[in-house]
């Protein structure tokens, strides 16, 4: 069996799967980033649940790769999506707004390669709603976060993470708004740092112990940037 290519050189792109469930803002960042040239990753393919995900859509017109593997009555989901993301031959696989969860089998074959991008200040608000559970709970800082995925949900390393005020008035959707532009900042931030790098996760170690330490908020240029708290010299 295929397993994922080890990274072995420091200047070439990353390559990186996006399995996605729906709208696929986080995607597109990504893409973004990438096409302009502040990330150093290809995104080799994009993987849905979801046959009619604008996710889906976005990736084809921007000449990316696509497969589906439907998760309904299927009772090799698990095994299907594991063969999926090995034809992409990637070095990390994100999850962007995936819906289903991946199984023990999948977190063991792509271990320390697969993170996820959550819309709460982890390890507050797992799982689902995470920005009404927010509301809920009356915080007044809320976020989101990058996280190594482990076999139990929003539990994993955290990578990264940004904060936005939660506001008076605010609703579920307005919260999600401001974190969703937060999300679009750090993924793709995360993305590159593990390029470089600068976050190491298993078998992607790939650079010398100055760079290494390097401060990850120098990764990336733009003062978009200062809101994002980076976990130190995150590595395996
Ligand atoms: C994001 O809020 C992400 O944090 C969560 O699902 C949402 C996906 O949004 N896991 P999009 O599909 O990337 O627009």
């Amino acid at each position: 069996m295929k397993t994922l290519s080890s990274r072995n050189d420091s200047q070439s792109p990353l390559q990186v799967v996006v399995l996605v469930s729906g709208r696929g803002s986080n995607l597109q960042a990504l893409v973004r980033s990438i096409n302009s040239g502040v990330v150093n990753a290809v995104i080799t393919g994009v993987i849905s649940n979801n046959a009619s995900a604008p996710a889906l859509k976005f990736a084809k017109s921007a000449g990316i790769p696509t497969t589906v593997v439907e998760r309904r009555k299927n009772p090799n989901f698990e095994q299907q999506l594991i063969d999926a993301v090995l034809t992409f031959n990637a070095e990390l696989v994100v999850l962007a707004g995936f819906m289903a969860i991946v199984g023990a089998n999948f977190i063991r074959t792509f271990e320390n390669r697969v993170i996820n991008i959550h819309p709460s200040l982890l390890p507050s608000f797992r799982g689902l709603d995470a920005q009404e559970q927010a509301l809920e709970a009356g915080v007044k800082i809320a976020g989101c976060t990058v996280h190594v995925v482990v076999d139990e949900v929003d539990a994993g390393q955290i990578l990264a993470q940004a904060a936005v005020p939660v506001l008076e008035d605010d609703t579920a959707e307005t919260l999600a708004e401001r974190i969703l532009a937060e999300e679009h900042k750090l993924l793709p931030a995360v993305v590159h740092a593990i390029s470089v790098g600068s976050i190491q996760l298993g078998k992607l170690q790939r650079e010398s112990g100055a760079k290494k330490s390097q401060n990850l908020k120098h990764a990336l240029t733009g003062e978009s940037l200062q809101s994002i708290a980076f976990s130190n010299d995150v590595k395996k």
